[in-house]
């Protein structure tokens, strides 16, 4: 048979067969369930499953399932917390519904050996949404890629103090910061996979955060701990988890206020509940009326006592069935109900994610202190270089608690020294503990780094810290080297703020690295040898001392959040912070110069643009981070001095100038008026700050809000 007949066979076979099958498969698809056609809207489908669901299958959406064997295996919940695997819910095999499946956390896929990312806090400190997304859309794959569905995070809870043991779990100290950061990492994980903002709401305490009630008035909780959540579910989050302690009066996870009113009622979010995970959870009836839906990571308030709260009356369907809507719908908005995308495990902290990680910490180290330009290091003006500390090789990637990542490998900063300098600087190191022989090594040495700061011992979750200063045998070694050696550079590790008034003049140069994850090592060789200019600004103020601080109560079962804390508290005293909210130090020098209004006075459905230029004026590259701060004047209402409205990270080459543009809404400067029980924009001025940091702002103008 000759090639074109038997083409022409082989063409003649297949179109019967297509003939044949054609209207077997339409007529297939028109048997399939609503619910399981891709094609058809999100709500049709959850309308067609729902009532195909018995009360037990729905019931089984709402609570997490520990398997026998799994738990056999840990032997206790603790255990299989350690154990780290995908928290699940149950999987309905008689109508193909999908378990969610959940992984930690915040710094990187808490299950497997994943990415490790530097803490959220070094991520706030780039002030680069658009970095975080990506971190997000990794954390997003990898969160796939080993076999989950949610990752539970971001963790967007307000540092209201730096002892606060989760600090590094979070964004800072500010409400948009906090907003913006929370919500690019959203964007970026939900490319793959569901996130979750946690811990709704108030959750700032660790010692006693099982039972702790915090008391707030309604103007304080709208105002300073809630607008980052609103942020994030108007980026489309998931989930939300409930935090573990009471708010005024209600534990969080049965808080009809926060989770029906505020969430759900009034910001109108469409995706679920979930509870935290020990201990979150007292009550079905109280659980299920205030707007939990999933109670994790077992049914014990869910089970079979939700299912007979429903039979006895005392729990209506249509709460159960609204609950079990949310879940659906997100398993359908996610695609889990279609076979899975393949996610290739080969990526999996691979070098693409792992230089990710890299640039991350690089830009989110903050130099505090750079006097005479010690900084960056020239490694052909070396011969001797001494690195002191344990910390210098030691893992230092963060708490232990959920947040706990365990990546391939970690590159340490006397690694990344030893490595990068080997052959062309002698490199050596001491471990400080005896201080005559740290001593030693600093004055044989051209200059000397010193690692110290803070492990997961110090803080974490469960446990807050408990100094503010370093411990005092690292302020005695940074004393004594110092004296030995007049070019130390002290590098600090920790989750937040840290007091340093009784060393910070000793030494010219001093860098804040926080946990600044798996590559964290190659990040600080970089910064130190001026690979990379730091761009990095504080997400939150360091105080002088204690007392420049809101009080901090983690032994009482109740404790008062009033509106002032962090840069507000010390603006509203007039406290001169050590380091203030939003600075950072660059190798270059930058000026902003022609602050334009496009009005001065706007009515409440204008919006206000605001233009200035940002120059490097130094010799060499490097990032200005310009932030857009407000005042008001003659408020109805005792407000901030300023606060944080705008951000714009900036690349500039030597000499180049460009153009920054913010757009203000009236409604982004409102107040809420707790008698009215609503937002309310006053006519009045409005002061606006431009600067590098909430002290360095000297760009000033007004404007009014007017009637109409
Ligand atoms: C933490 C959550 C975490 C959960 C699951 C809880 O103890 O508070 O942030 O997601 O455990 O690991």
């Amino acid at each position: 048979m000759s090639r074109e007949i038997k083409r022409d066979k082989i063409f003649q076979t297949k179109f019967w067969l297509l003939l044949v099958l054609i209207p077997f498969f339409s007529l297939m698809a028109s048997d399939l369930p609503v619910y399981k056609d891709p094609s058809q809207p999100i709500e049709a489908r959850v309308k067609d499953l729902l009532p195909r669901m018995t009360l037990e299958e729905k019931i089984d959406q709402m609570h997490g399932i520990i398997t026998p064997s799994r738990a056999i295996k840990a032997g206790t919940i603790e255990l299989l917390m350690i154990e780290r695997f995908p928290w699940d819910t149950p999987k309905n095999t008689r109508l193909g519904i999908p378990p969610l499946r959940c992984t930690d956390g915040p710094r990187g896929v808490g299950s497997g050996h994943c990415t490790c990312f530097p803490v959220a806090m070094l991520r706030a400190s780039t002030w680069n949404p658009e970095l975080e997304e990506k971190v997000g859309e990794v954390m997003g794959y990898e969160t796939r890629a080993i076999g989950a569905n949610v990752l539970l995070a971001p963790c967007i809870n307000l540092i209201r103090h730096p002892l606060w043991g989760r600090s590094q779990e979070t964004y800072g100290e500010d409400p948009y910061l906090l907003g913006v950061m929370g919500s690019a990492f959203i964007k970026g994980v939900q490319k793959y996979a569901m996130a979750c903002a946690k811990h709704f709401a108030g959750n700032s305490i660790e010692d006693t955060r099982f039972f702790v009630n915090v008391k707030m008035d309604e103007r304080t909780l709208r105002e300073i701990y809630l607008p980052h959540f609103k942020m994030a579910v108007d980026a489309g989050v998931a989930s939300v988890m409930s935090a573990y302690n009471d708010l005024n009066g209600y534990l969080c996870a049965h808080n009809k206020h926060l989770l029906r009113d505020i969430l759900k009622d009034e910001w109108g979010f469409k995706g679920f509940v979930v509870s935290d995970w020990v201990k979150a959870v007292e009550d079905t009836l109280s659980a299920i009326n205030a707007g939990l839906d999933l109670e994790m990571p077992a049914g014990v308030h869910y089970g079979k006592e939700l299912k007979k709260a429903v039979e006895q009356g005392k729990v209506s369907e249509e709460l159960i069935d609204d609950a079990v809507s949310r879940i659906l719908r997100e398993k359908f908005r996610f695609g889990l109900f279609e076979p899975p995308l393949e996610f290739d495990p080969g990526k999996i902290a691979s070098k693409e994610h792992t230089e990710l990680a890299r640039k991350v910490a690089e830009e989110g180290i903050v130099l505090l202190k750079n006097e005479g330009g010690i900084l960056p290091l020239n490694p052909k003006g070396l011969k001797t270089l001494a690195v002191i500390g344990k910390l210098a090789k030691y893992p230092n990637i963060g708490d232990r608690g959920s947040s706990l990542v365990n990546p391939p490998y970690v590159i340490t900063p006397l690694k990344a020294i030893k490595e990068k300098l080997s052959g062309s600087v002698k490199v050596l190191y001491n471990s400080g503990r005896d201080l005559s022989q740290a001593e030693n090594i600093a004055k044989k040495a051209d200059a000397v780094l010193v690692v110290v700061g803070y492990i997961w011992k110090d803080e974490g979750e469960g446990h807050d810290r408990k100094i503010l200063t370093l411990h005092k045998k690292d302020e005695e070694l940074i004393k004594r080297v110092a004296k030995a050696n007049p070019k130390t550079i002290v590098v600090l590790e920790g989750g937040s703020a840290i007091i340093i008034e009784s060393w910070k003049d000793l030494v010219p140069a001093i860098l804040m690295a926080w946990y600044p994850g798996m590559e964290g090592g190659n990040a600080l060789y970089n910064i130190i040898f001026g690979k990379v200019n730091p761009s990095g600004k504080l997400p939150i103020a360091f105080p002088k001392s204690p007392d420049q601080l809101p009080e901090f109560d983690n032994k009482s079962k109740e404790v008062v959040y009033d509106y002032w804390h962090g840069y507000r508290l010390m603006d509203k005293k007039g406290y001169e912070p050590a380091f203030p909210f939003g600075y950072g130090l660059s190798y270059t020098r930058f000026k902003l110069s022609d602050l334009k209004l496009s009005k001065r006075k706007i009515r409440k459905d204008e919006t206000l643009k605001i233009r200035v230029k940002v120059t490097n004026i130094g010799e060499r590259e490097g990032a200005e981070v310009v932030q857009l701060y407000l005042g008001y004047k003659g408020s109805r209402v005792e407000r901030a001095v300023k606060e944080l409205k705008g951000f714009k990270k900036v690349f500039l080459a030597p000499g180049e100038t460009k153009t920054v543009s913010f757009e203000l809404k009236p409604e982004q400067l409102a107040y809420f008026d707790v008698e009215k029980n609503r937002w309310v924009v006053e006519e009045i001025e409005y002061l606006v700050y431009l600067g590098s940091s909430s002290r360095e702002l000297p760009l000033k103008a007004s404007f009014k809000i007017v009637g109409k």
